[in-house]
């Protein structure tokens, strides 16, 4: 056995020391070697299964994907077919449970259920307690027979969303626009930027498969999902993706990687009437005008690229020549249409939770088994393993798949095939020669002031000015003006010494920083999706016009659905679109600091009105009627005198 003092020194001596530069595209992290090469090998654990020819890296991948297999019980199969959500116990030590959150401990998962796949929920809030955490985790998974590496993954963590379903709000990252932000600018330059930086940061914690980008198009406005997304043309999303992967990826997946799950296959944008299929009332997905290849258009670009993994939507398609059941239970679109005819060789991993009824945030959540709810939970492992799906996104139900195999009902060869994609990938991100990160660097690269600036000033540069009358902006700072304010914290008026007043009437200028229309829904898991009118409610719209028609009004308003707000266009002075900014991008816009001022562009259409939202197609672009504001609309500072 070693000794944990050794672990430490081994970890140490391995330190990858991270170079950033402020030169764009010139930082590297350096590789690190494999252990059979490196001077700390001694160090690693010693036992006999150290010399097993899949522990060592001098073979080539295959032939130790081979070797390992073959030592695999049926359960240690079942368990890497499983990816499962995971937080941290408290001070980065291993989470013990929670029966009344129907949350299983950490030693359950990696030492019983023999899973290695788990994506990381909850707020990254001490850098140092992540990747100490991380090793934890790590250390355990050697303790298990066969010492498999665990690969750990998480939704988007570099902008503002937070919902325990989409994404985790930046805190210690660098914090950035949603992507929808970036596809404002354009810009593949800046994605990829956006990417490489994103993968360090998540690299130095341990994070090594990024659960997006996320490239459906936004075809039907009133869907919650709009602010991950790039927008609603095809071919934009096309460009961006394809930077999008190189940044996380490199030019192929290596020890250096972040691997990447695009989703959501083919396309989750067309939802009835706007609906999201995390719920039940939003089981549908619906082509009224035959447009399925549109929203292929991104997948096969992604494809092209490289895309490691891909996640099918929880949608059941309505009106098209599938079966109307869930993507993921779904033969004839993931076997035949993704892999037959779009060549996809890589792993399919489900959305989160299809065959077991749990709890989220308080909330009943039953199994997203749509079209198939009749099924039992049995069947329906089945029935996704024979769609052809690799792994099962949020379960923890490995007996499942233990007893298909031994009832005869799935042969062991089916869970040979996604059992080698799945180790293949765990090798080539080096995870078999060096599990683990090194704190101290993690420290370091998180966060750090390079990165947090590109961050800061993407968010500036991503605003999108939909209209200046008499070129109001930039505004002078002028400690006489007197400012009406809604939506900004007065730490931040007060930092810059903007004088306020109470009113709007005794007010020279009104800022108000909006959130985009929607109506509020119950359930602890169900309120985090915006969803229903893109309009502001009767009350609201009656509140705003007494401001504008009192006093010359800056609106700034989040955009994470194409609000429907000819209003604020006609009565506003200024209306600016952000796709998440702080504050302080907001003012440094507004007052042109250091040159800050609007770049993007409207990455889709803004409707005139519900009633031309519930005109259009579900799967049909820029078929709204007249809208406010077409796509590509953004107009720029007028040049100063
Ligand atoms: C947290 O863990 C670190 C070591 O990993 C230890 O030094 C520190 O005392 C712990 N803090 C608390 C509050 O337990
Ligand atoms: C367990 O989870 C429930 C529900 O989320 C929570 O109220 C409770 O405080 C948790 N208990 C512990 C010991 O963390
Ligand atoms: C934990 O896992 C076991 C199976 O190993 C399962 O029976 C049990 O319901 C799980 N408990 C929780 C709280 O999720
Ligand atoms: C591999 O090593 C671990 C840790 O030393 C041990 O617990 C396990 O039983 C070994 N497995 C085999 C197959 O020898
Ligand atoms: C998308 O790209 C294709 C091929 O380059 C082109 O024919 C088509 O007009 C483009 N569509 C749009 C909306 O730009
Ligand atoms: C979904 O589509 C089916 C088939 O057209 C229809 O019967 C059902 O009412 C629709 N809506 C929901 C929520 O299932
Ligand atoms: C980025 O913006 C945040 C929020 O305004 C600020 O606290 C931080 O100092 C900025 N960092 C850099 C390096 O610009
Ligand atoms: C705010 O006003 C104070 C006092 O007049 C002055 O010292 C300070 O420099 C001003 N700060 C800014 C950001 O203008
Ligand atoms: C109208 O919208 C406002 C703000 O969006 C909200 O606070 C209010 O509760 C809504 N009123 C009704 C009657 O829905």
């Amino acid at each position: 056995m070693m000794m944990m003092g050794d672990l430490f020194r081994w970890r140490r001596r391995t330190l990858l020391s991270l170079l950033f530069t402020s030169t764009l595209g010139s930082f590297t992290s350096a590789r690190p070697e494999p252990i059979s090469k490196n001077p700390a090998h001694s160090l690693m654990p010693r036992s006999s299964n150290e010399t097993f020819p899949y522990r060592d890296a001098s073979l080539c991948i295959d032939d130790r994907v081979d070797d390992l297999l073959h030592r695999m019980t049926i359960e240690e199969k079942a368990g890497q077919l499983f990816h499962l959500q995971m937080q941290m116990g408290p001070n980065g030590t291993l989470d013990l449970g929670n029966v009344t959150a129907r949350r299983n401990s950490s030693e359950n998962m990696i030492g019983e259920k023999l899973m290695t796949h788990f994506n990381l929920v909850g707020d990254v809030t001490d850098v140092r307690v992540a990747a100490e955490w991380y090793n934890r985790i790590q250390e355990r998974a050697l303790q298990t027979r066969l010492g498999i590496p665990i690969t750990l993954s998480s939704d988007p963590r570099h902008a503002f969303t937070e919902n325990i379903g989409t994404g985790f709000a930046a805190n210690q990252f660098s914090q950035w626009p949603e992507s929808l932000g970036l596809a404002a600018l354009r810009d593949a330059e800046i994605v990829q930027k956006f990417a490489e930086i994103a993968r360090e940061e998540y690299m130095a914690i341990g994070i090594r498969t990024a659960l997006h980008p996320q490239i459906d198009l936004v075809t039907e406005p009133r869907w919650a999902r709009i602010g991950n997304t790039m927008g609603e043309d095809a071919n934009l999303t096309s460009e961006l993706v394809v930077a999008y992967l190189k940044g996380f990826q490199g030019e192929e997946l290596g020890t250096h990687s972040v691997s990447t799950i695009t989703k959501h296959f083919p396309g989750g944008g067309p939802m009835e009437n706007g609906e999201d299929s995390h719920l039940t009332y939003g089981k549908n997905q619906t082509y009224p005008g035959h447009n399925l290849e549109y929203h292929l258009i991104p997948f096969k670009a992604a494809i092209a690229a490289g895309a490691r993994q891909i996640m099918p939507y929880y949608s059941r398609p309505i009106g098209t020549e599938y079966d109307e059941v869930g993507f993921s239970f779904n033969k004839g679109i993931i076997t035949d249409l993704l892999r037959g005819e779009l060549g996809f060789e890589g792993i399919v991993c489900s959305d989160w939770g299809l065959i077991t009824d749990t709890v989220i945030a308080g909330q009943d959540m039953p199994a997203r088994a749509w079209g198939v709810e009749y099924l039992s939970e049995l069947q329906r492992a089945a029935m996704v393993l024979n769609a052809g799906v690799d792994q099962f996104g949020g379960e923890q139900r490995p007996e499942l798949i233990v007893e298909l195999v031994n009832t005869g009902v799935i042969p062991e060869e089916r869970l040979d095939v996604s059992v080698r994609r799945l180790l293949r990938e765990k090798f080539t991100l080096g995870l078999f020669d060096n599990p683990f990160v090194d704190v101290e660097a993690a420290v370091q690269v998180v966060g750090n002031p390079y990165f947090r600036r590109i961050g800061n000033e993407t968010q500036r540069k991503a605003y999108t000015l939909l209209t200046n009358n008499d070129d109001t902006l930039p505004l002078e700072s002028d400690s006489t003006t007197k400012y009406y304010v809604e939506g900004i914290e007065a730490s931040h008026l007060e930092a810059r010494n903007i004088s306020l007043v109470s009113t709007p009437e005794e007010a020279d200028l009104a800022l108000i920083r909006l959130q985009a229309p929607y109506e509020p829904r119950p359930g602890g898991f169900e309120k985090n999706y915006h969803a229903g009118s893109l309009e502001y409610n009767a009350t609201e719209k009656v509140r705003q016009a007494a401001i504008y028609s009192a006093v010359p009004t800056i609106v700034d308003i989040y955009l994470d659905r194409p609000a429907a707000i000819p209003e604020i266009a006609e009565s506003a002075k200024v209306l600016l679109a952000n796709f998440g900014a702080g504050p302080d991008a907001f003012l440094d816009v507004i007052f042109g600091v250091d040159g800050a001022q609007p770049q993007g562009k409207l990455p889709f259409d803004l409707p005139r009105s519900m009633a031309a939202v519930e005109a259009s197609k579900e799967d049909v672009p820029f078929d709204t009627e007249n809208p406010v504001f077409r796509f590509g609309h953004g107009l720029r500072y007028a040049e100063a005198c």
